[in-house]
């Protein structure tokens, strides 16, 4: 048997290893410029709540400084000495006890105020006159962007036009999910019954991935988007493209409507007079997508008839059902959605 003193040092050494060690490789995980990065901020939204991170953060080190000078103090003055006799017995101090409750109402108070008005200022139900409207639908597991006002309806790919402020109203037509794109702002839910709202402008050009942020099911974490924020001319040549009308398709493409036309695909789907399906995304300009199954695949003709055989073989539980179509129909389905741009 070994003597205790050695097993104990084994034991510390042991700690002190984890203590280094595991706290480094947690940190190796961590990276400042990720695509998905909360501390970049890209629109007005997502720069308020780095302001509220900073106060916060200040105030905690203010917090931390105070404890830990209070702490050594403790330790040095009264720590154990030969023969020192027993230090002042302190009970019942009014003055330190009305300290330490006012303190920390006063900590709370600066780190509220400013959370609750950046709270208030981007939920707003009422649109800043000249702010683009969007209805973003969570859905299992996609998110619909539909634009009243230009008569656009698309999904899993959100189009922004920078400097320009923008009222997302989130409808939950299933189940609560929540809306997340990192770069331009903090989550908000999507929750059935009930339309919550996020207004924001969006700064710089550029594409931004975000994720639904609630467990929703099966498949929440293969319910990503894309936001593309464009200059503003380049988003007025996008809306201009997704009015323009719809091309003819040709050849295998023109195949592919019929056999489209005549599967269950016109339940759920609708392409602009062609279907009018409400349960699945809008494919009217479905080829104009660089990603399909809710940005989990880019949008190419093998990925694209591969998931017209067999949807939930990519996504676990996906709505749309297997329709036993042949490999060649799929590939003719698969020509004419991507002719749809
Ligand atoms: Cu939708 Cu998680």
């Amino acid at each position: 048997m070994k003597p205790r003193t050695s097993v104990r040092r084994q034991l510390r050494r042991g700690l002190a290893v984890a203590g280094g060690v595991l706290p480094a490789l947690a940190a190796g995980g961590c990276a400042w410029d990720v695509p998905q990065s909360t501390v970049i901020a890209r629109s007005d939204f997502a720069r308020a709540i780095l302001d509220v991170y900073a106060i916060i953060t200040w105030a905690t080190i203010g917090i931390a400084a105070v404890v830990f000078a209070a702490l050594g103090w403790v330790l040095l003055r009264y720590r154990g000495r030969p023969g020192a006799p027993m230090p002042a017995q302190v009970r019942g101090h009014t003055l330190l006890e009305i300290s330490w409750t006012i303190a920390p109402a006063l900590v709370l108070l600066v780190i509220a105020v400013p959370t609750i008005q950046v709270v208030f200022r981007t939920q707003q139900a009422t649109a800043e006159r000249g702010a683009l409207e969007v209805v973003v639908r969570g859905w299992q597991w996609w998110w619909e962007f539909r634009y009243p006002a230009l008569d656009i309806v698309t999904a899993n790919e959100l189009h922004l036009p920078a400097g320009r402020p923008v009222l997302l109203r989130l409808e939950g037509p299933d189940v609560i999910h929540s809306f997340w794109v990192p770069r331009l702002g903090g989550k908000r839910d999507v929750v059935p019954g009930r339309i919550n709202h996020i207004s924001l402008t969006a700064d710089t050009p550029g594409e931004y991935p975000g994720q639904c942020a609630e467990f929703c099911g099966t498949s929440h974490a293969n319910m990503g988007m894309r936001v593309i924020v464009h200059a503003p001319d380049a988003f007025d040549r996008w809306v201009a493209a997704q009015q323009a009308p719809l091309p003819e398709p040709q050849g295998e493409a023109a195949e592919g409507r019929t056999i489209y036309a005549s599967q269950a695909c016109v339940g759920c789907h609708t392409i602009r007079g062609v279907s009018a399906g409400v349960l699945g995304p809008d494919l009217t300009r479905f080829g104009a997508r660089k990603t399909i199954a809710a940005g989990m695949l880019p949008s190419t003709p093998e990925n694209l008839t591969a998931w017209l055989m067999d949807p939930q073989a990519i996504k676990p539980a996906a709505k749309m059902p297997a329709l036993g179509l042949t490999e060649a129909q799929a590939r003719a389905i698969s020509a004419y959605l991507l002719s749809l741009r």
